[in-house]
């Protein structure tokens, strides 16, 4: 049979045989993030479009390319959220979530859309995990918020990953080295992208972003930022990397992070894995200090990171990780006969009340089809309820890895698993 509908492209469903996969890595995150003390934050999947213009910029691919625009009944023009940080400080500007020295620690999840060439590890709907802590532009929260999405990616087990981490000075030292880039680029110009010859003239650090093949070697004696760096940054970065020692958080420095969103000054990061071809960024973050003035608030600084939950997934399964077993049902009922049935209904029912997870085969009349059902489904054990036994108020209990049956009474079926879980 043919589907009469396709799903759009770049987007796939999570299917019930996946599902806890993903329910497994989404409470990990959640109980690392609580142990932290960062708490969650959920904003809407559509927000109007000029937050994302403003913030991430017009001259970065996610604006120039890749949003989701529509204009809604009444002509406003909202955007399918490409990234969550521009929500988050949004809400966080509009419900006055920060104080003076009481800054703002919050994490969220949740569907992305960015209008990409989908390969393995890029999506057009895709799902971010994240971190903001607003208030704060003390270094050791930079090495705080990388800590997090190293003990996240340690505790699920992964081990091929890096951390590399640079500066991207701040509006004072950034001017100097965009001129050093111009400079460098400019008798390069004709053989660059048509997209890099834009970008030299409107925003020449997006050119290290660049991965077509001719541009990324033209990119590979180009100026680092950190000779440009004021003694603010300068001072800012040692003193993360001072940090993260004392934290025991091993990184390389990666001059040529520069990351893909206007909004970053400073610290920026990426956790990267060292299998993965292309789409090798995990995590990628970075401190974002003018965004919140720039969007209405107050000059709060901040720094966050967000990681896509698919390439997670990849990591694990090249590292061979498993985790997040489907669930199998305590008891599966096998009924021999229709009163049983009707009968035993109503027992599952008070068994689910009760808090013990049972299934049966309703479309299964056999007691061999009724057993395989149970086996393939995982049970733990098979109750099997047939006219005698209901006749006799007891039921058989088959445990299905021992292989080992007894009766009990009906009566005391609760008890029975009650002292199973004990
Ligand atoms: P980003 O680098 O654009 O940063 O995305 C962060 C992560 O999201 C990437 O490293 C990758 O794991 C995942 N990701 C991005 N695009 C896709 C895609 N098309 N398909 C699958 N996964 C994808 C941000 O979004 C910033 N908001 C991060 C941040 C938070 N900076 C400060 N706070």
């Amino acid at each position: 049979m043919t589907p009469k509908y396709k799903l759009p492209r770049g987007t796939f469903d999570i299917l019930p045989d996946q599902s806890k996969k993903w329910q497994f890595i989404r409470d990990k995150f959640q109980q690392i993030c609580e142990r932290y003390a960062y708490f969650e934050i959920q904003t809407p999947i559509f927000e109007q479009a000029d937050l994302f213009e403003r913030s991430i910029g017009d001259t970065s691919d996610i604006i120039e390319k890749e949003m989701y625009k529509f204009k809604d009944k009444k002509g406003r023009i909202y955007a399918l959220r490409p990234e969550g940080t521009a929500p988050v400080v949004r809400s966080v500007v509009a419900n006055n979530l920060v104080q003076p020295q009481n800054p703002i620690k919050i994490h969220y999840m949740g569907p992305m859309f960015r209008y990409d060439r989908p390969q393995k590890g890029r999506y057009r709907q895709f799902h971010q995990y994240g971190i903001e802590f607003i208030g704060s532009d003390d270094p050791y929260i930079d090495a705080e918020v990388i800590a997090l999405g190293d003990t996240f990616l340690k505790e699920l087990g992964l081990k091929n990953y890096t951390l590399e981490i640079n500066s991207i000075g701040c509006p004072d030292c950034s001017g100097d080295f965009e001129k050093a880039l111009k400079e460098y680029y400019e008798p390069y110009k004709d053989s660059l992208c048509n997209d890099c010859q834009i970008r030299l003239d409107k925003n020449p650090k997006r050119l290290l972003d660049c991965k077509v093949q001719e541009c990324k070697k033209i990119s590979e004696n180009v100026p680092s930022i950190l000779d440009y760096l004021d003694d603010k940054c300068r001072i800012h970065y040692d003193s993360v990397k001072k940090y993260l020692k004392d934290l025991e958080i091993p990184f390389i420095i990666n001059p040529r992070i520069v990351r893909g969103l206007d909004y970053y000054s400073q610290t920026a990061f990426e956790f990267v894995d060292t299998n993965l071809g292309a789409q090798s960024t995990l995590i990628g973050g970075g401190r974002y200090n003018g965004l919140m003035a720039q969007l209405g608030g107050k000059d709060y600084p901040g720094i966050g990171f967000a990681g896509g939950f698919e390439r997670l997934l990849l990591s694990l399964e090249v590292e061979k990780i498993s985790f997040g077993e489907s669930p199998s049902p305590t008891a599966f009922f096998v009924f021999l006969g229709k009163k049983a049935k009707k009968e035993g209904i109503k027992l599952i029912q008070q068994l689910r009340r009760y808090g013990i997870s049972c299934d049966f085969a309703l479309q299964k009349e056999s007691m061999k089809a009724q057993m395989k059902a149970a086996d393939k489904c995982k049970a733990k054990f098979a109750l099997i309820l047939g006219d005698n036994e209901l006749e006799n108020n007891e039921i058989v209990v088959k445990d299905l890895a021992l292989g080992s049956q007894q009766k009990i009474g009906l009566a005391n079926i609760i008890d029975f698993f009650n002292k199973k879980k004990s």
